[in-house]
């Protein structure tokens, strides 16, 4: 297939991308960067382009009418973003994103748009007052794709503004396949981790999600925050697991996945954020750490302190796989604790090779020499 990628050089559509081609598909890619994919960007079967979608000047009707498939995986993902620029998760998630929809259904092409596991919101358990009697039921905080309720906070709490926008683009899509000859499949991806994740390389760039800021106090020495105690709970997928499921829904086996949506996570992966950092320090102890160096302190912190005003967290959520294991087959099969040796040893050798203009002294020197040897 000739398939149009936007978000290819992202987090999971590098991978994807890599994937794709390796199966022997023609990948248009587009993004604003391309680091995470220069390895094969030169790919014969691979054409970059580097485009900002919020730039009027871009051929979006002609790229969509060229493809077989489209794939949209463009947004402002990081929690940090939702709190400093609001309006333009609003902008990007929604307003933007709905133009390559459009085009989708005005040429009639396939699209497979991400959204997100935050859709969901937040547990009844939050809503209960202590009126639950098995507040710790898992049934509480696991999320189907096709019965689940979604639960937002007010909005001056505007972390939802995400959710909102994602949920909104997912209610068009549905609407524009009841009312037009359009086909779509919808990802809700659970906390991914893996090779590539964001780095945290600049308090000013796109503030990236928990797994990069404790890798980056592991690696410098610093704290590592627990916003609000840590006692929020996440389900971790390593990237190779949902890559797989991904591309099954890019396969579509005998149309499965026509007008679906999917949940891809990794319910047997549940963690509080407490637990993973100090999972997280353990390993890094035992395969990456100059034993001369202490290693970080746990803190506690405030939300208001950590992310600024307008904070608010989901509590837990556990996904429902059941559908992508029916129709397509699927099953997670990374543990935590290998994802996180895996995802950490690429973090540490990498971050390294972007940071070693800048740092200097044995210490990097060490962390280098240790994840190799991992
Ligand atoms: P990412 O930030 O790594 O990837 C997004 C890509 O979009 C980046 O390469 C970025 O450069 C590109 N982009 C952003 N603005 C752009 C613009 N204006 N023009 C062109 N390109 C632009 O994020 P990711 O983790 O790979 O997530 C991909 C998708 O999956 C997003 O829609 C995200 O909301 C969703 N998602 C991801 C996760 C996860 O676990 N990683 C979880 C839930 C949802
Ligand atoms: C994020 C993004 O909102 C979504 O793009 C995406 O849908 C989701 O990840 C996902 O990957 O599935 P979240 O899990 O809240 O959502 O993002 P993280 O930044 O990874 O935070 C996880 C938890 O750790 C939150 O409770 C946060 O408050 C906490 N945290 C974060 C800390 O305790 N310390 C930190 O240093 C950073």
């Amino acid at each position: 297939m000739k398939i149009l990628c936007l978000g290819a050089a992202g987090f999971i559509g590098s991978h994807l991308t890599k994937r794709m081609l390796d199966e022997g598909h023609t990948i248009v890619a587009v993004d604003i960067y391309d680091d995470k994919i220069t390895e094969f960007k030169d790919h014969e079967r691979l054409t970059f382009i580097q485009q900002d979608i919020r730039r009027p000047d871009w051929d979006l009707e002609r790229l969509v009418q060229d493809s077989d498939l489209v794939i949209d995986l463009i947004a402002y993902a990081n929690p940090g973003l939702y709190i400093k620029l609001p309006m333009e998760v609003f902008r990007l998630n929604f307003t933007e994103n709905l133009k390559i929809a459009d085009a989708c259904v005005k040429y009639k092409r396939r699209l497979i748009q991400f959204s997100t596991c935050e859709v969901y919101g937040r547990t009844l358990v939050t809503c209960a007052n202590g009126g639950l009697k098995d507040p710790e039921n898992p049934s509480y905080a696991t999320f189907s794709e096709d019965t689940s309720e979604f639960i937002l906070g007010p909005v001056e709490k505007h972390r939802w503004i995400y959710a909102c926008a994602k949920q909104l683009l997912e209610r068009v899509l549905h609407a524009q396949g009841l009312e037009k000859e359009f086909n779509y499949t919808i990802i809700r991806p659970f906390n991914f981790i893996g090779p590539k994740i964001d780095y945290l390389l600049d308090e000013t760039d796109g503030i990236p999600r928990v797994f990069s800021f404790f890798m980056d106090a592991l690696i410098n020495g610093t704290q590592m925050k627990l916003v609000d105690g840590g006692q929020q709970r996440r389900c971790y997928t390593y990237i190779d697991d949902a890559i797989e499921c991904i591309y099954r829904v890019v396969e579509n086996p005998n149309g499965a996945c026509d007008k679906q949506i999917f949940n891809i996570g990794s319910p047997d992966n549940e963690v509080s954020i407490r637990q993973l950092a100090e999972k997280m320090r353990d390993i890094y102890a035992e395969k990456f750490a100059d034993p001369s160096v202490p290693l970080p302190e746990i803190v506690e912190v405030s939300a208001d302190e950590f992310y600024g005003k307008g904070y608010e967290d989901s509590d837990r959520r556990i996904p429902d796989i059941r559908k992508a294991q029916k129709l397509l087959g699927w099953q997670p099969k990374w543990g935590l604790r290998d994802m996180l040796i895996d995802s950490m040893k690429y973090y540490v050798t990498e971050y390294m090779e972007v940071k070693k203009k800048r740092i200097d002294g044995e210490f990097m020197h060490d962390i280098v020499r240790h994840a190799n040897a991992a």
